[in-house]
């Protein structure tokens, strides 16, 4: 380990894949189109996944990754257990933290802002896309409670595959959060870790842009 840690402390990362500059008339949301696509284009290995935070009520914060699946209404969807650490979290507080990170370009965005479960039709209309074997899973994952054996889980999947023959339900403690931004940063890399930041935020339904130091 400490040859690993010898060369993270003596590595040095040049970024050079472009600047941030000349977006000051975009609003956030183009913005964000336009760094997905390049992320896709570029052959990002995972582009639609991100890093969301919550923060328990005693105020200690946890992340995990999750997978973007929708921009419905300018509000970001993801599909989660609903008796998951993060629901629970989320449930006492809203108020989260979203982070994208593409290497390949050198770029992050941070998005803030606060979460809600989504309508119920959305939902089902995306836990009837997914392949049977996910939709089973979800059904026999209890996600982020204790498990003392492996084999009660896989128990739990055989029973639900025989439950479910045909068609599979959507659980109704499965489903979808909706995230609405109250602030996006874009963060380009660039040499000498003169790095370029662009922060929107919002006042009156309006989205003010300013830069900030690297
Ligand atoms: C690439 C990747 C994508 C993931 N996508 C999801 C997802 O969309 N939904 C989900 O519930 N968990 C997803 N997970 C698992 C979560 O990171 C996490 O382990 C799980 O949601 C439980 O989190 P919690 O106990 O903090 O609630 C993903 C993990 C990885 C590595």
């Amino acid at each position: 380990m400490k040859e690993i840690l010898d060369q993270f402390r003596l590595g040095r990362h040049e970024f050079d894949h472009g600047n941030l500059e000349g977006f000051e008339g975009l609003d956030p949301y183009d913005l964000f189109e336009l760094w997905t696509t390049e992320a896709v284009k570029n052959k990002e290995s995972e582009p639609n996944a991100f890093v969301l935070s919550t923060v328990s009520s005693d105020g200690q914060p946890s992340s995990r990754i999750l997978y973007l699946k929708d921009i419905v209404e300018k509000e970001f969807i993801f599909y989660t257990n609903y008796n998951s650490k993060k629901a629970e979290e989320i449930a006492k507080n809203p108020k989260v933290s979203m982070l994208f990170f593409w290497p390949g370009s050198s770029r992050q965005i941070r998005i803030e802002g606060r979460c809600e479960k989504v309508d119920g039709q959305l939902s089902d209309d995306y836990f009837a896309s997914r392949p049977r074997g996910s939709q089973i899973g979800a059904w026999a994952s209890c996600q982020s409670a204790e498990l003392t054996d492996r084999k009660v889980l896989e128990d739990r999947v055989k029973m639900y595959e025989a439950k479910f023959e045909d068609e599979v339900p959507r659980p109704d403690f499965w489903g979808g959060y909706q995230i609405k931004p109250s602030l996006f940063e874009f963060w380009q890399g660039r040499s000498s870790r003169l790095h370029d930041r662009v922060i929107f935020t919002v006042e009156d339904k309006l989205w003010k842009i300013h830069k900030q130091n690297p």
